[in-house]
């Protein structure tokens, strides 16, 4: 009996692993075709969605109430058509080459475009979106927006090195060189400055932001290098070892994760940095952790942060093992639209996974260190930080449980597309509804791409393998320091903490914009802030409930943060 039992068991768990394995292969089939058809929908002009739109402009979706997303953003169209001139140049589609040369006429008229964030000379590339006629929205925004010329000239960067390689240095060096370089100057002289982020929420400094600014600088500074324009080549690269410096200072310790934002009182848990894993992903770059590769324990640390935190929060996620896969969203803050789990969020985890599980292959490989021991620990309780070769078994144990994983986020993804294929911005917490923007241009892209990191299938390097930060980093980055705030408070349902205390970074003693801490360590409410390093600072928790504020008694806490490194301040409520 209890044999038997036992075997009926194996076979479950074998089973259900293949079944979700072929589950996801069946979807990959259908929604492949459908997501392709989706992204050509939404680029004007001949696209059957995009009616209006000017030729290589993207749509955001359809949609035009609640959301109105009929408009183009430098930031979605880039990613879309990144996902595009990689599969024309690697030759997964040879029929998009006209597509792409419209993106790029397109987007050179939309650099010159004066709006609300100034001129091409002013400013006016931060522009985050348009009108799809390529005028420009003079509607109240979330301006500046930093990413999109990074991810523009990371797009346009992938072209012009595959049109080198191919034969068409002129066309490169005359005419895509000067739309790149506008691009890759604007973010040299303003990549310090602040920045709404990628969710057009939190103006601070932005993870994501920043880290694709990186790539594209290092991106274009090899490019310029291969046309002879050398005399960017120095401020690119000078602008870009500052960036890769402050990358560093977004990482902490304890629990491990990256926060998203300097800014925005918030956990700081936020596809943000899944989404900079995958967009910064390079093959040859191993598992380097400086540049948040996919593999990199830092990297994996926070993917497990991440997921984490979508798990008590989300209906849909009810009773799911905490080491499976479950629905996630931008952060777990979020009400934007119901502020539920969103389809881009769930590819992404997937496509980290899988580029993860590339890495390792090509390797022969994997390493298991103090910083992403929690996350393999997830699929070996016994698991011991160490090096594994792909010949152990636990190579195989781990790299077969984290494919299952993967797998479990597109399923997951799977289960809640309805049945033609459609991929909405959002699936709604409470039942997977789809909801918010249809057809987004975004979802199905972040489909394809997670689709062919399972296949296997990577875009080509862009220059990420061995960096690393220069000595003098730790002293140029002292101008800030992330500060983990600890408090002990007994608190009752309704109640929440906040922080709020004397510098900006603090909220300026803001009772209405103070910091949500977390409770997820409760009775310890926890979050982590970025502060100027070397100053005093005063600050005090405060309790909310219904609006009710009660502060903690006096006098303000007071310390001076250190000129770098992380502090970690364990307080107890008064
Ligand atoms: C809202 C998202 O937060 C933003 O990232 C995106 O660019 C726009 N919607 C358009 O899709
Ligand atoms: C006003 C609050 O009443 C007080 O408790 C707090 O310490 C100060 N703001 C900041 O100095």
């Amino acid at each position: 009996m209890w044999r038997s039992l036992r075997f009926a068991s194996t076979l479950g768990l074998c089973a259900s692993a293949f079944g979700q394995s072929s589950t996801v292969d069946s979807y990959i089939s259908t929604e492949s075709p459908i997501a392709k058809a989706g992204v050509l929908a939404n680029i004007g002009s001949s696209g059957v969605e995009s009616s209006g739109a000017y030729p290589g402009v993207v749509i955001a979706s359809p949609s035009t109430t609640d959301p109105d997303y009929l408009y183009t953003w430098v930031r979605d169209s880039s990613l879309v058509f990144k996902m595009l001139i990689d599969q024309y140049t690697s030759g997964q589609d040879t029929t998009l080459r006209g597509h792409i040369n419209d993106f790029i006429a397109a987007e050179a008229n939309i650099q010159q475009v004066p709006n609300p964030s100034g001129t091409i000379s002013t400013g006016g590339l931060g522009e985050p979106k348009f009108n799809i006629n390529e005028t420009a929205f003079t509607g109240a925004w979330g301006r500046p927006q930093r990413d999109g010329p990074a991810l523009r000239s990371t797009a346009m960067i992938t072209y012009a090195t595959w049109l080198i390689a191919n034969k068409n240095e002129t066309y490169v060096t005359d005419s895509l060189w000067p739309i790149i370089k506008l691009d890759l100057d604007y973010i040299m002289n303003n990549w310090n400055e602040t920045t709404f982020d990628l969710w057009e929420e939190v103006d601070s400094s932005s993870f994501f932001t920043s880290a694709v600014q990186h790539r594209a600088l290092r991106q274009g500074s090899a490019l310029a290098t291969a046309i002879g324009q050398s005399s960017v080549v120095n401020g690119y690269n000078t602008q870009a070892n500052n960036i890769l410096c402050f990358l560093q200072s977004f990482w902490n310790p304890s629990p491990g994760f990256m926060t998203a934002n300097t800014g925005g009182g918030r956990s700081g848990r936020d596809a943000n940095t899944v989404l900079t894993s995958i967009h910064v992903f390079d093959v040859e770059a191993g598992c380097d952790g400086v540049t948040f590769q996919p593999c990199s324990d830092v990297a994996l640390s926070n993917l497990k942060v991440y997921v984490d935190s979508f798990r008590e929060i989300y209906g849909i996620n009810a009773g799911i093992r905490a080491d499976q896969a479950v629905a996630t969203g931008r952060y777990p803050e979020d009400v934007y639209q119901g502020g539920n789990p969103w389809y881009l969020a769930s590819f992404a985890v997937a496509e980290q996974l899988y580029d993860a599980l590339i890495v390792w292959s090509n390797e022969g490989l994997l390493t298991v260190t103090d910083v992403s021991f929690p996350f393999f620990q997830q699929f070996d309780a016994s698991i011991k930080p160490g090096t594994y070769s792909s010949l152990t078994p636990t190579y195989s144990t781990l790299t077969t449980a984290i494919k299952n994983f993967a797998d479990g986020f597109i399923a997951t993804a799977a289960k809640y597309t309805p049945s033609g294929g459609g991929l909405a911005e959002q699936y709604t917490r409470s039942d997977g509804t789809p909801t918010s923007a249809f057809d987004l241009t975004w979802s199905y892209a972040s489909a394809l791409t997670a689709f062919n990191a399972r296949a296997g299938k990577t875009s080509a390097s862009w220059g990420a393998a061995g960096l690393s930060v220069s000595p003098a980093c730790s002293t140029s980055k002292a101008s800030t320091v992330p500060v983990i705030f600890n408090v002990n408070a007994t608190t009752v349902v309704g109640q929440n903490i906040y922080l709020t205390g004397s510098v900006g970074a603090l909220t300026d003693w803001s009772t209405t914009n103070a910091i949500l801490m977390s409770s997820a360590d409760y009775p310890t409410w926890s979050t982590a802030v970025t502060l100027p390093a070397n100053t005093q600072i005063q600050y005090k928790y405060i309790i909310v409930n219904n609006g009710d504020i009660t502060w903690e008694s006096d006098p303000n806490n007071e310390f001076t943060t250190s000129m770098s490194g992380i502090t970690t301040l364990n307080d107890v409520w008064r």
